[in-house]
Formats: C-alpha cells, structure tokens, sequence
C-alpha cells in the first residue's frame, strides 16, 4: 500500500478545515481507499503566525510555493489560498510538473480554466474542483457524472452565502441593505471588502464553472451580464413580497437552438418556490436535464467542514484513480480545449418584469405608463400604486407579462424622459 502524500497550498479556513477532517476521519479513509492520507508540507503566507490547529505528523511549514512543486513524494497539491495570482502560478507549474490538483477557487478556475484544464489533459492529471461551487454541495459531480446522459436544458441558483443572508434578513426583518451587511460583516459572513460577494462577481465565478460542467464550452467571463445586490431596497423586497415574490440573487444559464443565456442578476421569485425559501448564507442550485427533469440542490455553501467534505472528496477519488491508466475526467467532455460558447446576446432575453416608477402623482400618470409600455409591446400583469394625496413622490409598481430585454430597455429609457418620472426607474426580472 502507497499512502497518498498531499501538499496543501493555503491553510485558512478551508485548509485547516480539511486537516482536522482528515485527521478526524483517518480510520474512514483507509477503509475507503486502502491508503492513508499524509500531509506533507503546508504552504502559507506567513509562517510565524500562530495556528490553532496543525496536522499532528508535523508538517513542513513553508512560504515558497517551489518546495511544493519541486517535491516528487507529493502527489496531490490542494490550492486553498484563493485569488489569481500565486494560485495560478501554482497551478500551472504543478500541473505542468504532472502533479494532480484540487482547487476551490472558482476565481481562478473562471479566469484561466480553459488554459488549466488543457494543461491538465496533456499533462493527463486530475484538476478537481467540487468545493469551487456552493462549498458542501455535490454540484460538480453531479453535473459531471449523474446527469452525464442528460442535455442539461437550464441552470439557476443561489450561489453566494453572504448575498443571500443579507436579502434574507432584509426581508425577514424590514431592515436595509447597509444594516443587513454590516450584520453580515460581524458574523463573519461578509469579507471587509465585500465587493465580489454583493456585487455578484463571486456567483459569476461559479456560473462559469458550472456552464462549462453543463454545457462542455467555455462562457468568457467579461461576456457575462453581472448584476449585484447593492441597489435593492427595503422598499422593493416590501413590494416584492405584497405581490407574492422574494427577492434573490440568482445565477442563470439556459440553452435555446444552441445558444446560452446567461447571467447573474437579484430576481423576483414566488415565494413557494424552493429556491425562494433558501435563507440565510444557504446554497441551492435548481438543474433542469432533458431526461431527468428539474433537481434541486440545497445545503451549505461555504464554511470549513462543508468546503473541507467536498475537497476531501476530490482528494479520495483522485486517490482511488491513481496508478490506473485512464486520463482523470476533469470536465466531464472529450474535447480538449473545450470550445467557446455560443452566447444570446442580453438584449434577445425574454423575461417578465418588475417595473417601481418614482412619480409626480398628477392626472393621467398611469395612463401615460400604460400608453408607452403598450407602444413597446409590453403588457401589463399587475399594476399597484401606494401614494397618499400628500405625497412629493409616489411609487407605482407594474408587473409585466414575458417581454425582450431589448423592448424593456427602450421603454424604460422613453418613460424616464417624461417630466412627472422623479428618479429612475427601477426594473428586476420576475422568475
Ligand atoms: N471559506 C469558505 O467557506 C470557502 C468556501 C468555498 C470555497 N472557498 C475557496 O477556498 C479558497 C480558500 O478560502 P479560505 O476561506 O480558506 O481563505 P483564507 O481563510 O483567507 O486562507 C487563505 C490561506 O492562503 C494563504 N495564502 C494567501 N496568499 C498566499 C500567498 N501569496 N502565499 C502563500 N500562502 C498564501 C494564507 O496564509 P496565512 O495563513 O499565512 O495568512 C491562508 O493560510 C478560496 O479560493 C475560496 O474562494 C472558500
């Protein structure tokens, strides 16, 4: 029996978090794999900081990435350090130097995974990536492996933690975005810099791994239309929910005559829908094959033990793979490159809407609104107007029925020209 020798790149949350489990979980492992899992060197940023926990075979503890790669006893180098920097470059080279790697860094993955995963398959090592998407929730495999039959027809989901604890407590509890992050912050759920979570640029990341999963292409990133969360208010996830919606930050693929459409964007969903009902800093993925249907997904999407399950995951079945001949099934396609997307452009979406005009309350307002929606082929499915007669500002809310992004836009951008409009016009699409 070979034991299998890992070098942990990053020993954070994730890292340390998968240490404890494999230590906890040793006698399981050998059960499963018939080899044990030895860590061998740990790499870090600074080495004097004090860790609250370290492996107890002593590893070599170390700030050059080189001692990783250049070691031949390692045979899985697991990059939990994050960013696009150093990981890339460790990556690559361990990559190159034909080491097989498990990686959480959706970052990194939807930046250079076309470059990665070719790397990858001429070099024929594993790049496994379970934790990348939703922590604790086999999406990955699932994708690659369960439905590996199915042409996935649509893919929707609540991808980031620290979004959706700050929509939930804003509709649960009537407070606004800014209260609701800085909740976020002190429960340590929201980075300082909480741009990528709030601004949708983490979801993105995701979205991009899981495009490639479900539909074997590559989806460039700057190509994504990218919406956040940092826009709503108090007063929409009110409206939202009197018209029977919540409000969620949604990650959106799906294929129509062979080309995606794609984005991240907060949506109005019914409120009985599962995906609506994932609270707090949960994760939930909705994948629709043509075989299987609809299936949903719902657990934790972050956090050191659920990130820490699924890298140990890739970890073993890397470990059960070694020594056989077969090429490691990285993005569950043949092709190497995989090909580049074929993208709808945002402007032929359809969708339904959800329109808050901010209004002079005069005669003959609604009128104008209808008269100019109508013009844009657009048909209205609810109207609700809350003003009192003392009101400066008066908010009038409209549904729409299923309309192009394009005829959305043009009227929006015709009715924001009228004198009694007092701010823009704010416009979610309905789910
Ligand atoms: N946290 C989660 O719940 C979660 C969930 C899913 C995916 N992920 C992904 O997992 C990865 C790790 O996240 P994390 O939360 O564990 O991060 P973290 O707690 O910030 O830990 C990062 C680790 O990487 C080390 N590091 C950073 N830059 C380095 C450099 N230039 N050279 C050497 N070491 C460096 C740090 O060293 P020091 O200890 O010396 O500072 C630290 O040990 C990220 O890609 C993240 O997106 C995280």
């Amino acid at each position: 029996m070979k034991n299998i020798h890992l070098g942990i790149a990053g020993f954070g949350t994730v890292g340390t978090g998968l240490a404890k489990i494999i230590e906890k979980n040793a006698d399981w492992i050998e059960k499963r794999i018939d080899k044990k899992l030895i860590i061998d060197k740990i790499l870090v940023q600074n080495k004097s900081k004090e860790r609250s926990f370290l492996p107890s075979n002593n590893p070599f503890i170390t700030d050059n990435y080189k001692e990783l790669i250049n070691d031949e006893q390692i045979d899985i180098i697991v990059e939990l350090m994050g960013g696009k920097d150093l990981a890339y470059t460790l990556v690559k080279e361990a990559l190159a130097a034909g080491k097989h790697v498990v990686t959480a860094n959706k970052y990194l993955l939807a930046v250079h995974g076309k470059e990665l995963f070719a790397l990858a398959s001429t070099h024929n090592v594993g790049l496994f990536y379970e934790a990348s998407v939703a922590g604790g929730i086999p999406v990955i495999k699932t994708l690659r492996e369960s439905l590996t039959g199915d042409k996935i027809e649509h893919i929707c989901g609540i991808l980031n933690g620290t979004a959706n604890y700050i929509l939930s407590e804003m509709t649960a509890n009537g407070i606004d975005f800014k209260k609701a992050l800085e909740q976020a912050q002190d429960l340590g759920y929201a980075e300082s810099d909480p741009t990528f979570d709030i601004e949708g640029i983490d979801t993105a990341h995701k979205l991009i791994v899981l495009i490639r999963l479900a539909f074997g292409v590559d989806y460039p990133l700057e190509e994504l239309p990218i919406y956040g969360i940092s826009q709503i208010t108090k007063q929409d996830i009110h409206f939202a929910q009197e018209l029977g919606y919540t409000i969620k930050l949604l990650a959106h693929v799906a294929e129509t005559d062979g080309k995606l459409e794609a984005g991240v964007f907060p949506v109005l969903m019914p409120s009985h829908l599962l995906l609506a009902k994932t609270d707090s800093n949960y994760n939930a993925i909705s994948i629709t094959g043509n075989a299987a249907g609809a299936i949903t997904l719902h657990g934790q999407g972050a956090g050191d033990f659920p990130t820490g399950s699924a890298v140990l995951a890739d970890i073993l079945e890397l470990a059960k793979h070694m020594h056989t001949q077969t090429q490691p099934d990285n993005t569950g396609f043949n092709n190497s490159p995989l090909q580049d997307a074929q993208m709808l452009a945002p402007e032929f979406a359809t969708s339904a809407y959800y329109f808050r005009f901010t209004v002079k309350d005069k005669p003959g307002v609604m009128a104008s609104l209808s008269t100019c929606l109508a013009k844009h082929n657009i048909s209205i499915a609810q109207a609700v107007q809350k003003g009192k007669p003392q009101d400066i500002e008066t908010p009038i809310v409209f549904t729409t029925h299923t309309a192009s992004t394009k005829d959305i836009f043009t009227a929006l951008e015709d009715i924001d020209k009228h004198d009694f409009i007092l701010k823009p016009t704010v416009a979610y699409r309905i789910f």
